[in-house]
């Protein structure tokens, strides 16, 4: 417990400082083979094989160029997670254009009602600080003067292809900054391909994900509170139940938002999953989806056996009791209410009924201020990513947990529980046909063959953000050279790099007579 501890500690101070400063993984030189689930193993970390995370460049990296090439200005929809990479995306997207990163907009009128804005959660000095070596950010577009007149840049707005390759930046996107001298590009989330082979590339987003954004103080006060009285005795387990609004509705292709949260869940609920439901529910949901959505002809049953249905409060329960964690373990909730109710998390309670949630470890009035919106979002994520173990019950692309996965790999591997939900689903359809005999063993079969948060190679799918593993990684004494840690004096070489090209450079990095 006080290693766990340590690490928590260390994480929050990792945050808190550069991207350069590696952390300390633990070695436990475990191994890969499995034969029986071993819960004093998944209460510390994966194992880590030899690699520790590491994102600062590994080759020649010049600083942002003298001249920019004009300003870029983000519109990132979506939740948190989406934000994040959407953020990355942006940061990347500067560098390749050589452009002035104006400080991205979070979208405030999805269905947070949340104007908080990016100074309203994440540090922004701290931002551009770590991001010196890599972009010029603004925090706005600067005015100009233009005969003798004071105004503003007017940005060209764009709408980016979803996934669109570098090419596009470099072409089409550029041309049109030259020629306004700003861009905007809205919506902005997906809006730049996930697979670089490029892994400089990919480490500076694990930069920005990783080490320049930073939560505000208070958020990282008030996730630390309740990371430390969860711990205080002993460790505890999240899990993530709720289904977020930057869910993927129907088969995955299309993202929406919606302002009511009870049509949201029963948006992904009807998509994939809907035979559950009570006749009324169904109404409600049926009602929803044909004013929304094209016909689709959607079966529980063969959604659920082709892993498409996210699993019932009830089935995680069956799953982690399968695995051996009994009624004691303690287990946070980022999760706000299901639809359909109490119905649906008794039985779960029933067999894990130490529950926690921010409100129930923290019932202040500071939390209820500070909880609302992207906040509470917020400080979900921290606590999750602190937990000793992590269990998403939904891990679509553009789902909260999408990011946190990455993210808990990357400080150390620690331990995550992801259920294949399309191997779990015979099991689970004969278990309510009544064939319970051997299905504990059945459950643990399949786990025993999932990984736990141990380096893996990412297999389409899969996302960067999920698993940024090799380019984030290094090896202190590496078979390939590629996957060398850098050397100890990288900042101090990057620093001379750029105090070198800052004295050549002018103050001002585009003038009225580039316009
Ligand atoms: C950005 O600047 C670098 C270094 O000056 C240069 O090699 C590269 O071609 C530039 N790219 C664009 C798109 O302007
Ligand atoms: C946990 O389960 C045991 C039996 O296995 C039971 O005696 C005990 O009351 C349960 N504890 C809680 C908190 O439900
Ligand atoms: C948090 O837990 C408390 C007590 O278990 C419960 O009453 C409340 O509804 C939960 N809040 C949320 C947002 O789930
Ligand atoms: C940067 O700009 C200065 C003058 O503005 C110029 O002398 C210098 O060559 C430029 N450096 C590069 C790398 O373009
Ligand atoms: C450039 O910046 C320096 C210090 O920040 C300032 O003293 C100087 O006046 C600036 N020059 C111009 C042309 O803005």
């Amino acid at each position: 417990m006080i290693v766990k501890l340590s690490v928590a500690v260390l994480v929050v101070l990792i945050c808190t400082i550069s991207f350069l400063v590696s952390s300390t993984t633990s070695t436990g030189g475990k191994s890969n083979y499995r034969s029986e689930v071993r819960l004093e193993e998944l209460w510390s970390n994966a194992d880590s094989g030899g690699w520790r995370p590491s994102s600062s460049p590994r080759s020649h990296w010049p600083p942002p160029p003298n001249e920019s090439n004009g300003y870029l200005r983000v519109r990132c929809n979506g939740g948190l997670n989406q934000q994040r990479s959407a953020i990355s995306n942006a940061v990347l997207a500067a560098r390749i254009m050589n452009a002035t990163l104006v400080l991205p907009e979070l979208d405030t009128n999805s269905y947070w009602h949340d104007d908080s804005g990016f100074h309203g959660i994440y540090d922004v000095e701290h931002f551009i600080k770590t991001l010196r070596f890599d972009v010029r950010i603004v925090e706005s577009i600067p005015e100009i003067h233009k005969n003798g007149k004071k105004k503003k840049i007017k940005a060209f707005q764009l709408r980016p292809p979803r996934d669109a390759p570098i090419s596009w930046y470099t072409k089409d996107a550029l041309a049109k900054m030259k020629e306004h001298g700003a861009i905007y590009l809205t919506p902005f989330s997906h809006r730049l391909a996930e697979e670089i082979d490029n892994p400089e590339y990919q480490r500076l987003r694990c930069r920005v994900n990783y080490h320049a954004l930073r939560f505000k103080p208070h958020i990282m006060k008030l996730s630390q509170s309740i990371v430390d009285k969860l711990r205080a005795q002993g460790h505890f387990m999240s899990i993530h139940l709720r289904f977020e609004m930057d869910m993927l509705a129907f088969a995955g292709e299309r993202l929406f938002f919606f302002k009511s949260k009870l049509f949201m869940l029963g948006i992904n609920i009807i998509c994939r999953c809907f035979d559950i439901f009570t006749p009324e529910e169904q109404k409600i949901l049926k009602k929803y989806r044909e004013e929304n959505f094209a016909p689709k002809r959607l079966v529980y049953n063969e959604r659920r056996a082709i892993g498409k249905c996210p699993l019932t409060p009830e089935e995680v329960g069956l799953i982690l009791r399968a695995m051996g964690f009994d009624n004691s373990t303690r287990i946070y909730l980022a999760a706000g209410e299901l639809f359909g109710g109490d119905r649906f998390m008794r039985p779960f309670r029933s067999l894990f009924p130490r529950l926690e949630n921010h409100s129930s470890v923290e019932p202040s009035e500071e939390l209820a201020e500070n909880t609302r919106g992207l906040a509470g979002s917020a400080v979900d994520y921290m606590v999750c990513l602190l937990s000793d173990i992590f269990m998403p019950t939904y891990d679509g692309p553009s789902n909260f947990a999408n990011n946190l996965l990455g993210h808990r790999l990357y400080y150390g591997f620690r331990t995550t529980i992801r259920p294949d939900r399309k191997a779990l689903a015979p099991i689970f359809i004969d278990r309510e046909a009544g064939r319970t005999a051997g299905f504990d063993e059945a459950v643990r079969r399949v786990m025993l063959k999932t990984s736990f948060g141990e380096p893996h190679k990412r297999v389409s799918p899969e996302s960067f953000y999920t698993n940024s593993w090799p380019e984030c990684f290094c090896q202190a004494s590496a078979e390939n050279p590629a996957d060398k840690c850098p050397p100890n004096d990288i900042l101090e070489v990057l620093n001379d790099q750029l105090e070198k090209e800052a004295t050549d450079r002018p103050n001002s990095t585009l003038s009225s007579t580039d316009i």
